[in-house]
This record gives C-alpha cells, sequence and structure tokens, in this order.
C-alpha cells in the first residue's frame, strides 16, 4: 500500500501515534486528517517519550513532510507551543482548516457544565463549537486567520456574537484587543506553512510518495458512526480522509485498524465491555490508562470484537495492528466480547439509540492468558502459544488479518507479521 489509514478502532488511544511513527520510517508525508488538540499520540523511541496533539506523528523525523489539513480544527497558540518542542521540522497547514479561537474553549467548557448528568465528558479544547461553526458557516478558516488586512474584522464580528453566546452560560466577555495582538502574532508565525494542501497531495500522489493518513480518537467516537451523543464532532474513519484532504477516494489504498488488545475509554457514554474493581485498576496501571491529553484515569473493558466488526463495516479495514498486548500478561483468563444481549435477543451490532446500547449486556467467550514476559518478543513465532491463540481468535472473529502487533511503548517493541507498505 502506498497510501493508507491509521485508522482508530474503538474510543481512542488505542496507540495510533505509536503505530504511524513506526510505519513513518518507510514514508514520505503523513497527514492528519481530522480532529485537534484533543488528541494525544505518544511515540517513544530512543528512550524518549513525546506527547503530539495537533502535530501530526511523523514531525519527529526531518525527512517527512507533515500535513494539517482541511478537516482539522487548529489552535493557533496550542500549535505553536508543539511546534517549539520540536527542531527540524517539515510542516503545511491547509488554507482551509477551521481556527480554534478562545471563545470556543470558553463555550465547550460552559456547554459541558450547562449540561449537568448529561456531559459529554469532552477535552474541553473547544473541538465540537470550532465545528459547530464550521457547519454554522461563521467559523473562520485559516486563509482569513493568516491575512492581515480580513483577520481584524472577522474576528471583531466573532467576538461581538460569542461575547452574546457566552453572556447566556454567564460568563464573562472576552476582550477583542487582547485576543486580536496576541493572535496576530500567532498568525505571523502560522502563516508561512498555510497552503492549499489539496494540491500538494495530489502532486505527492502523482509523484508515488507514501503517504499515511493518522487519524484521531476511534470510529466508535465518529460523529456519524460513534455511540452517539457520546462522540467527538468529526469523523476518525478512513472514509473521512477523501473529503477532510482534497483527495480522490479511489486513492486510498487500505487502513490499518489500530487495536488494542482490551477496550478503553475517557468521557462519558456506554461502554458495554467494561470492567470495573481490582482487575480494571491492575490493566490501567500496567497499561498506563491515563489520558494523554487531559490526565484522565480511563475506563477499561474486554476487547469487545461487535465494536471490531462495526469498524471494519464503516470504515474498511485492510489489516488490524494489534497494541498493548504485553499488558494482558499475568491474567488468567482474558474475555473477548462476542455479541450483546439487547431485551433478551442476541444481537452482533451496535444499536443506533443510545438508551438501547446502554442496556446491552456483553456475550462473552474466555481464552486462557499465559505469564511469560513478552515485551522483549521479536517475531510472532517466540510468542507463547496462548498469546498467539489470542491473536488468531481475534483475527477469526473479526474477519481481518493482523499485520502487526506491539508489545511496549518504544518504536523498537513493535512486530510486523506482514509487510504493507510500500507492496503492491
Ligand atoms: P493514540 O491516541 O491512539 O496515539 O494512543 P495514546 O498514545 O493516547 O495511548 C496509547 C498509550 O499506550 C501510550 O502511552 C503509548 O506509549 C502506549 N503504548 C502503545 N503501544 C503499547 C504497547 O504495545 N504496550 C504498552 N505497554 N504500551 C503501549
Ligand atoms: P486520541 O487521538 C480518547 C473523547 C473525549 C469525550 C469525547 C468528546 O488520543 O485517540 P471532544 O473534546 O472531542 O469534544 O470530546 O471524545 N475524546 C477522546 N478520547 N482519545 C482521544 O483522542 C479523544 N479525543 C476526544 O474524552 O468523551
Ligand atoms: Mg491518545
Amino acid at each position: 500500500m502506498k497510501r493508507f489509514v491509521i485508522v482508530g478502532t474503538q474510543w481512542g488511544d488505542e496507540g495510533k501515534g505509536k503505530i504511524t511513527d513506526f510505519l513513518a520510517q518507510k514514508a514520505d508525508v503523513v497527514v492528519r486528517f481530522q480532529g485537534g488538540n484533543n488528541a494525544g499520540h505518544t511515540v517513544v523511541f530512543n528512550n524518549k517519550k513525546h506527547s503530539l496533539h495537533l502535530l501530526p506523528s511523523g514531525i519527529l523525523n526531518p525527512n517527512i513532510m507533515n500535513v494539517l489539513a482541511n478537516g482539522m480544527v487548529i489552535n493557533p497558540k496550542a500549535l505553536i507551543e508543539e511546534l517549539e518542542k520540536v527542531k527540524n521540522f517539515k510542516l503545511m497547514i491547509s488554507d482551509r482548516a477551521h481556527v480554534v479561537l478562545p471563545y470556543h474553549l470558553e463555550l465547550d467548557k460552559a456547554g459541558e457544565n450547562s449540561k449537568g448528568g448529561k456531559k459529554i465528558g469532552t477535552t474541553h479544547k473547544g473541538i465540537g463549537p470550532t465545528y459547530t461553526d464550521k457547519a454554522s458557516r461563521i467559523g473562520m478558516r485559516m486563509s482569513t486567520f493568516i491575512s492581515k488586512s480580513l483577520m481584524p474584522k472577522a474576528l471583531l464580528d466573532l467576538i461581538n456574537k460569542k461575547n452574546q453566546e457566552l453572556k447566556e452560560f454567564k460568563v464573562k466577555p472576552l476582550s477583542y484587543k487582547k485576543i486580536l495582538k496576541e493572535y496576530q502574532n500567532y498568525a505571523n508565525i502560522i502563516r508561512q506553512y498555510v497552503k492549499d494542501t489539496s494540491i500538494y497531495l495530489n502532486q505527492a500522489i502523482e509523484d508515488d510518495l507514501i503517504i499515511l493518513f493518522e487519524g484521531a480518537q476511534g470510529v466508535m467516537l465518529c460523529l456519524d458512526h460513534g455511540t452517539y451523543p457520546y462522540v467527538t464532532s468529526s469523523s476518525p474513519s478512513a472514509a473521512s480522509v477523501p473529503l477532510n484532504t482534497g483527495i480522490a477516494p479511489w486513492l486510498v489504498d487500505g487502513a490499518i485498524g489500530v487495536t488494542k488488545a482490551y477496550t478503553t475509554r475517557v468521557g462519558e457514554g456506554p461502554m458495554p465491555s467494561e470492567i470495573k474493581g481490582e482487575l480494571a485498576d491492575r490493566i490501567r496501571k500496567v497499561g498506563n490508562e491515563f489520558g494523554t491529553t487531559t490526565g484522565r484515569p480511563r475506563r477499561i473493558g474486554w476487547l469487545d470484537t461487535v465494536i471490531l466488526k462495526h469498524t471494519k463495516r464503516v470504515s474498511g479495514l485492510t489489516y488490524l495492528a494489534v497494541t498493548l498486548l504485553d499488558v494482558l500478561t499475568g491474567i488468567e483468563r482474558i474475555k473477548i466480547v462476542t455479541g450483546y444481549k439487547l431485551n433478551g435477543k442476541i444481537i452482533d451490532s451496535i444499536p443506533a439509540e443510545i438508551e438501547d446500547l446502554k442496556k446491552c449486556i456483553p456475550i462473552t467467550i474466555e481464552t486462557p492468558g499465559w505469564q511469560e514476559d513478552i515485551t522483549k518478543v521479536s517475531s510472532y513465532k517466540e510468542l507463547p502459544e496462548q498469546a498467539k491463540t489470542y491473536l488468531k481468535l481475534i483475527e477469526s472473529i473479526v474477519g481481518v488479518p493482523i499485520s502487526m502487533f506491539s508489545v511496549g511503548p518504544d518504536r523498537n517493541q513493535t512486530i510486523v507479521i506482514k509487510n504493507m507498505v510500500g507492496e503492491a
């Protein structure tokens, strides 16, 4: 595959950053196509840990072009803070990407606080309000943001409007003068990177470059195919790539579904395979399951193949990359969710109605675990038989071949079963 999508198959934090960084060693371009700094992607190599939020996971390689495409929402302040931590990089930002401004963050917080028991548990990064403005056709795009002549008036109109909205939430108004001064400075720094990235990407395809499209979040957080309304405001699926980057759909070769060996979720909303108590605490501790962006403890569950089959269907998955396999070491019997019981009936798909999903009782199968430390394993055949059986079960239930697996956070702890990059 020359052009493929790295898709989160669950509720995010599957290890997309790690897999993208690993595969990027053979790539020319890495593209983020949706979301913003609600994402938190961890990349570890040479004993150093890097947390990325807006920047694609190719940014740490000075030879790779990194693209923030039109489907993203970009907080300029957060972007500049991240860029300050990287020395040599190649970057391009779409002139059609939307800009996250201070009132979006205020509205995100205020909106959540007003929802009481119905809050989504957002990251408070202003993502929902920015996409709302985009859909309402009042958002500010990068092209306007970097325009010295257009930005001041556009910002004034928006701040006047948004201060009215904030007033309804009893939040004090924001100062136009202060924001203008601060954000003009950011625009001056960012301007050099802003381009029509669709033109660049189409040329890169003509030049036969290897391009990775790095998803943020996971398909269960997709605005259309996730657990609505407990979702984010964009689509992390492979289908989202053409629209959100400006290339033709048939130019994408395939998708790698990054799948944690169990399930996690941050924020509110149903999660049928959720487990609580000692075992969940142990997995959380071993897997270091605390959010990269907000530090919140992640909820833990068994691997749910109903979800994986849903992701395969709505997004398309050519291969799976199974991550955090090492975290399951030492668990005597590992469960896999294969279906749900809803109102006495067995189903193996995700109900659209959230009230139905809340009622779903998981149906599980069990497989024996392994005791051996697998963090130094360097090939599939070195895995204990029980771990091989676990991977084979996932493959056969979901119906997607596993091309790689991962046994630790480091780039070296990634094992390729079938090479995908650059193949015909
Ligand atoms: P992303 O949002 O999908 O990129 O995932 P995150 O980076 O938010 O969360 C995945 C976490 O698991 C990070 O802390 C990674 O360093 C870590 N990680 C990735 N793969 C493995 C693995 O195979 N084993 C272990 N133990 N940790 C891993
Ligand atoms: P990565 O890319 C996990 C969750 C939030 C909340 C919901 C909506 O690291 O996998 P938002 O701020 O997007 O409006 O919040 O989505 N969420 C994530 N959960 N990983 C992420 O990104 C997430 N990005 C958003 O916790 O439930
Ligand atoms: Mg993450």
